[in-house]
């Protein structure tokens, strides 16, 4: 599982850091980071994914890799 976001997308509501705790962070003005693609370890697939269905703004883009 691969995950990224889209940082023109992100508005900063944070749900992605209060949800996914381990796996986001806020920067100075709110929005999500870090946002460079990076691979999830299998411990936190559930974040992630709770992450990448709650983004009201769909920013948070999540590879499933078979
Ligand atoms: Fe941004 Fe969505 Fe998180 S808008 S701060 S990526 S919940």
């Amino acid at each position: 599982m691969r995950i990224r976001v889209d940082t023109e997308l992100c508005q900063g509501h944070g749900r992605c850091y209060m949800l996914a705790p381990d796996m986001f962070d806020a920067d100075a003005d709110g929005y999500c980071e870090p946002t460079d693609e990076r691979a999830v370890v299998p411990e936190l697939f559930d974040q992630a994914r709770r992450a990448f269905m709650n983004c009201p703004e769909q920013a948070i883009f999540l590879t499933e890799e078979t």
